[in-house]
């Protein structure tokens, strides 16, 4: 594949997670963006603060090969779709980008601009939605169903079947068990053993979980 020239909206933690991976990939990371940190982590790749500043970078460009958009927000809600759509207005491609150690069923389906981290596992008929997070270890079993947004933390364990709404975060080593629904925007601790369907918007820990 040839190289893809990435800018990354997010300069943080995950962000040197991401510009690994791209740089393992074989594509290169040509800007980022954040205005909560002070300096970028990569030699000679500009930190821009914010949108107005990155359209000033994209206007001082000019023309060239189309540019490929990623978004390095781990935290939940519904910011990394956002960000995805604004580089997407701008003219960017989103590919979703998967580590060469994850494994990855040629029958899932991966959505634009979603991130699968080392040793995660996406199995038969998963369907990831965009803008998605499986982070490393992460598990989606197989018929699991994803909608845009979803953040599974380090190690947390998607059981067969289970369906995530729009924007929820799994927090590390969580599991939810077979068949389950998660609603949209809820938060799963890390730890928790979902045993239950959860609804949109709960917070739930603990094993089994309940609402905190
Ligand atoms: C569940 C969670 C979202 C709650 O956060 P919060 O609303 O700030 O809650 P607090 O830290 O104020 O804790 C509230 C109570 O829940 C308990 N609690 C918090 N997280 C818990 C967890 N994961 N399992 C069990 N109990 C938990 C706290 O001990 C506290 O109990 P107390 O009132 O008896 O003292 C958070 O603790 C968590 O687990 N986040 C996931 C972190 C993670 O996986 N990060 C990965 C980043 S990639």
């Amino acid at each position: 594949m040839p190289e893809r020239a990435f800018v990354c909206w997010g300069a943080g933690g995950h962000a040197q997670v991401i510009a690994e991976l791209m740089a393992r990939n074989g594509d290169r990371l040509v800007a980022l963006v954040d205005g909560a940190v002070v300096q970028s982590f990569m030699d000679g790749v500009p930190l821009l603060r914010d949108a107005q500043a990155l359209d000033i970078w994209l206007q001082a460009r000019g023309e060239g090969p189309v540019l490929s958009a990623a978004v390095a927000i781990g935290r939940c809600g519904p910011d990394r779709m956002q960000s995805l759509q604004w580089l997407r207005a701008r003219g960017m491609e989103a590919p979703a980008l998967c580590h060469p150690l994850a494994s990855i069923s040629p029958s899932s389906t991966l959505g634009m601009g979603s991130q699968v981290l080392a040793f995660a596992l996406v199995a038969a008929q998963a369907r990831v939605g965009d803008a998605c997070i499986l982070n490393h270890k992460a598990s989606v079993d197989h018929e699991c169903v994803l909608e845009e947004g979803v953040h599974l933390a380090p190690g947390a364990t998607l059981c067969g079947c289970v369906h995530i709404g729009k924007n929820v975060f799994v927090g590390a080593g969580a599991v939810v068990m077979p068949r389950l629904h998660v609603g949209e925007n809820a938060v799963i601790g890390a730890g928790a053993v979902v045993t239950r369907n959860v609804p949109a918007g709960a917070t739930v820990a603990g094993n089994p979980a309940r609402a905190v």
